[in-house]
């Protein structure tokens, strides 16, 4: 897999965590909704910063295949079905989805990191993005102990 479409699939995952610490914070109470809230923007951040390592390749990649860049454009469909789906989920499964792309982010953070030279910009901040996510993992592992 090239790296343009791993950085494409990163900003998907996070887009998404973003949507599911929206409806986390949605449905809880204010402490925990004010921390959600808190992921939410943190997930939105890593986007724009992802985004900004994928422009910076795509400017030096003139080949960029036609099939990569359908990969890059927005499926609308697949976004509403997703939404839809997080509209009927208790706390509890908000959380366990919540969990499991805290994992995913995690474990491609750690292989993006690996590609990069180590102090690089693009190293250090797959370095960074993993110990956020991480921060965000042990907090939904803490509130599905309560639930
Ligand atoms: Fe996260």
């Amino acid at each position: 897999m090239k790296l343009y479409e791993w950085l494409q699939i990163a900003i998907g995952n996070e887009v998404e965590a973003a949507d599911v610490y929206d409806r986390i914070a949605q449905k809880s109470e204010p402490e925990i909704a004010g921390i959600a809230r808190v992921f939410m923007e943190e997930e939105l951040s890593h986007v724009e910063r992802i985004a900004a390592i994928k422009n910076s390749i795509r400017e030096f990649d003139g080949e960029l295949s036609a099939d990569m860049l359908a990969l890059a454009a927005p499926n609308d469909k697949t976004k509403q079905s997703f939404d839809e789906e997080l509209g009927f989920m208790s706390r509890k499964e908000l959380f366990l989805f919540a969990l499991k792309g805290e994992r995913e982010s995690i474990e491609l953070y750690s292989e993006l990191e690996k590609l990069f030279e180590k102090g690089s910009q693009e190293q250090t901040l797959f370095e960074k993005l993993a110990a956020e996510e991480q921060k965000h993992m042990f907090f939904v592992l803490q509130q599905l102990q309560g639930l």
